[in-house]
């Protein structure tokens, strides 16, 4: 069966939940997550009312970067079930009307798949090399990496190879850690490779592909020497030129696999993870004949800021409907720091180097979780298809102070712990206050620690009480479904007030107050609003949503 809820091009306007597997919920007790732990608590999304649900990687997995180092791209890895446990998810959630997106890797692969063993027991030159980046190195021996580049978790992105018998060898690029190879996407096998992995996935009935890394596959001919400049963001946002980053032939690839996704009946779904700087510069990934989404990672990334925010959401909707695509919004998801302590940092975060108790900017947390929820408020009102990940429904926050020893995020390790990584915006999730683990593991373990404090956060505390984020999030989301916001159009309001975002979508009226003073709220029927409201005033960081009286 497929998931009736929006009807044709749901990817339109869709709300799509992020599962991170690991941290979601655990059936077997071993302290990680599991996909037959997601299909238990699938009416809790119904409940939430999203339409879809993306999966971050559960396929086999040394797990060096929490499964985005794969193995076998057609399998599930024990951690988290069986293929038929798969099955029984996507049965289950289209069950419910809810749509199904798995993570696709092509990138990189794990140095344990099978291809890259290959590639290191056969010779230089050789058809199983050709599958990966192995180059000579630099130097009169070769000692030199074969250019300068960075990995993105910090360190050098080369590492060489000892030989069969036992002397130093060629090298091999990853852009992420040593444990991720990079494929060498100028190599029709690789292109065939994951025609079939897509078809294998297409055939087992899921509805898309979040495609990751989707700006990465394509290096500059050459490979010419680039350093990012300090303290940028991790996977490029903010660079431009660089010799590893959205390359035009990448967009070859995608017009390729979108006429593989419409061999299939019905409507699928690519979505780019593309860190791009500019909504430009992404939009190129979803021309009509390449992807249907990509992650606006601007909006992600702009401050709390009124005249900020108006002019990336008006960049956004003009640059994806120049080419036809809609506008996504997002504000977390297991690679940043968690929205409800980002938009109260006071000081430069960039993305993927997380914060730890010594970074500067601490936020004010009570700061933190009003501009959260009403950001989560603005941002479900836009016309587009909107992401939410798992936890911000509950108002999580960053787990800012973690044990150094339960850190697991390659970044914490390359960089020898200057840079925290993202373990932070990973921890499992609380469903029960009084249970173990808060009810994410039957034994109470965990593989990241939870907070104690976490257990005022837990789901069941917060279904009962009107105030909770959980009710705002599900008010939220009955109303924007009510009032086809997803679909609708824009027209910003000029109010009176400093820091005062406002705009009509259908018969909407959405106000939100980033000011530092109270401003007038408009006449009208309050039908969310992401504070308590006391009379005709809107509060600093709350927004509100109405419609005619
Ligand atoms: C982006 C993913 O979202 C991130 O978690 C991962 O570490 C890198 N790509 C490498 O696959």
């Amino acid at each position: 069966m497929t998931s009736p809820a929006l009807g044709p091009e749901w990817w339109r306007s869709a709300v799509i939940y992020q599962i991170y597997p690991r941290s979601f919920a655990d059936s077997s007790g071993d302290g990680v997550g599991d996909l037959p732990g997601v299909t238990s608590r699938l009416d809790a999304l119904t409940t939430l009312g999203v339409d879809a649900v993306w999966l971050s990687p559960f396929f086999t997995s040394p797990q060096k970067d929490a499964g985005y180092d794969v193995s076998d791209y057609c399998d599930v890895d024990p951690l988290f079930g069986t293929l038929a446990d798969f099955d029984e998810l996507l049965q289950q959630a289209h069950a419910r009307g809810i749509r199904v997106i798995v993570d696709l890797v092509p990138n990189h692969s794990s140095d344990q798949h099978v291809w890259f063993q290959e590639a290191l027991a056969a010779a230089p030159g050789s058809r199983e090399r050709a599958r990966y980046m192995f180059r000579d190195g630099r130097g009169d021996h070769g000692e030199l990496p074969p250019n300068n580049w960075e990995s993105v978790f910090g360190g050098p992105a080369w590492t060489r190879t000892i030989d069969p018998d036992g002397t130093p060898g060629q090298w091999y690029l990853h852009l992420f850690d040593a444990s991720q190879p990079d494929f060498d996407w100028s190599n029709p096998e690789v292109h065939e490779e994951f025609r079939r992995i897509l078809r294998f996935w297409l055939d087992r009935g899921v509805d898309g592909f979040r495609v990751d890394v989707a700006h990465g596959l394509v290096k500059a001919e050459g490979l010419p020497d680039y350093v990012p400049p300090i303290d940028s963001g991790s996977m490029g946002g903010d660079q431009t030129d660089v010799p590893y980053w959205g390359q035009e032939g990448v967009h070859e690839v995608y017009r390729d696999w979108r006429r593989v996704l419409a061999e299939y009946p019905g409507d699928r779904a690519l979505c780019a993870e593309a860190w791009m700087p500019t909504v430009e510069a992404t939009a190129l990934w979803v021309r009509p004949d390449e992807m249907h989404q990509a992650f606006n990672f601007a909006y992600l990334e702009t401050q709390w800021h009124a005249d900020e925010l108006r002019a990336v959401i008006d960049a956004s909707l003009a640059a994806y409907a120049a080419v036809g695509a809609p506008s996504t919004w997002v504000l977390s998801n297991h690679d940043v720091v968690r929205h409800a302590t980002r938009l109260a940092l006071t000081a430069e975060n960039p993305q993927g180097h997380g914060i730890g108790p010594d970074s500067p900017g601490q936020p004010i947390p009570e700061l933190g979780l009003r501009r959260a929820r009403a950001a989560t408020a603005l941002m479900l009102a836009l016309p587009g298809s909107a992401y939410l990940y798992q936890g911000e429904e509950l108002g999580l926050p960053e787990v800012i102070d973690m044990p150094p020893g339960a850190r697991q995020d390659p970044t914490w390790f390359r960089t020898n712990g200057e840079r925290y990584g993202r373990d932070g915006c990973r921890v499992p999730i609380p469903w029960e206050a009084a249970a173990p683990a808060y009810g994410f593991s039957p034994t109470g373990a965990s593989w990241l620690p939870q907070p104690p404090e976490w257990a005022s956060l837990a789901r069941d505390v917060q279904v009962g009480d009107p105030r909770s984020t959980l009710s705002l999030y599900r008010r939220l989301l009955a109303e924007r479904r009510a009032h086809a916001l997803g679909t609708g159009a824009l027209e910003w309001l000029d109010l009176p007030g400093r820091g005062i975002l406002a705009f009509r979508n259908g018969d909407v009226i959405v106000v939100a107050n980033l000011g530092a003073a109270p401003a007038d709220l408009p006449e009208g029927r309050v039908i969310a609003a992401s504070e308590p409201l006391d009379g005709a005033t809107l509060p600093t960081d709350t927004t509100v949503w109405l419609t005619a009286a």
